[in-house]
């Protein structure tokens, strides 16, 4: 399945350069297997440290890799993905900003025989054909971990002592799977003890700055809230800025719940700041590359590939950043 490289695929290249795709690795090679991977933005450390994994990776693996970055816009991502089709590449990877709105753009990738490979959130299409294989989080159990933290910890989390423990929420980007499905899975945990209700909840976009405002905004329109639960890390470091901005302590005055457990996030887990992080690894690379591979190989690929993730404590925080790669 490996590309061959012609004048007008060359001449495409520079189609690819109008639709904003970079080449990290424009030689040509042809043994070199070509990727494409449509990123969705820079929004959060957890992205970062993905894109880096991917980079790395590719190299490692002696990929050609035709990175993009969407700026998290679906536009953005579906014109690289056209442009990876009509530069004719091995592979297509990539991570939906989104759910809803792939099958045209991955019907043309079926079309022209190029595997396309889910990494880190899916798309919520009927047909399953259209991509290989789906490599991530299963974000609805982050979300499940989240809630039965809160649920195991309820007494210590009622920090006005009045009996109902408030939880408002900082959605991530809205229409994204991991914030849907966070939202589901720490919904369906927190229904085991009435006492806990989510009383806000809006979307931060999955940015610190995001989690700022929106965290400004509920400590003016909500009473006596008791916990935060950020579907990252980023918009719960933003909502500790607000929360210390009114005179409060995040950690202790209102708890705090995230995902991620990036570098920044962790060590303010080590700090009391946040009270429990649910990991979700950003580390895709190896695995991705090693599918990829697979796939072009004509090897069959499982239909799912769940990454494995732990939660910390702020002891278990302590203990691991020292070695913590990101
Ligand atoms: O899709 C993974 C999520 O996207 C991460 O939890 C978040 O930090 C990122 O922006």
């Amino acid at each position: 399945m490996k590309k061959t490289v012609t004048a007008a695929s060359m001449l495409l290249v520079s189609v690819a350069a109008l639709a904003g795709c970079s080449d990290s690795d424009a030689s040509g090679d042809d043994d070199k297997i070509v990727m494409g991977f449509a990123q969705v933005g820079a929004e959060s450390g957890w992205r970062t440290a993905n894109t880096e994994s991917i980079k790395e990776s590719a190299e490692e693996a002696g990929f050609e890799l035709k990175f993009s970055d969407a700026q998290g816009k679906q536009e953005n991502q579906i014109k690289a993905i056209r442009s990876f089709i009509q530069q004719k590449v091995d592979v297509i990877a990539f991570s939906p900003v989104v759910e809803t709105g792939w099958d045209a753009v991955l019907q043309e990738a079926k079309r022209a025989n190029i595997p396309v490979i889910l990494t880190d959130r899916a798309v919520d299409s009927e047909d399953t054909s259209l991509y290989e294989t789906f490599l991530g989080s299963d974000f609805v159990l982050e979300g499940e971990k989240a809630g039965e933290w809160l649920v195991e910890n309820a007494a210590d989390s009622d920090v006005d002592g009045d009996g109902d423990i408030n939880v408002v929420q900082l959605e991530g980007t809205t229409g994204a799977a991991p914030a849907i499905d966070r939202a589901e899975g720490f919904a369906s945990a927190i229904a085991a003890d009435p006492a806990i209700e989510v009383t806000a909840s809006q979307t931060g976009d999955f940015t610190r700055d995001g989690g700022k405002q929106v965290m400004e905004s509920f400590l003016n329109s909500e009473d006596g809230i008791d916990v935060v639960f950020a579907h990252n890390d980023d918009m719960g470091l933003g909502a500790i800025e607000a929360i210390e901005a009114a005179g409060l302590e995040p950690g202790v005055d209102v708890k705090i719940i995230t995902v991620d457990a990036v570098h920044d996030g962790m060590e303010a887990l080590a700090e009391g700041k946040i009270n429990f992080i649910v990991e979700c690894n950003p580390l895709l690379g190896p695995q991705l590359m090693e599918l990829a591979e697979q796939v072009l190989d004509d090897e069959e690929v499982p239909e799912r590939v769940v990454t494995e993730e732990t939660t910390f404590t702020q002891e278990q925080a302590i203990e691991v950043l020292p070695d913590r790669k990101y």
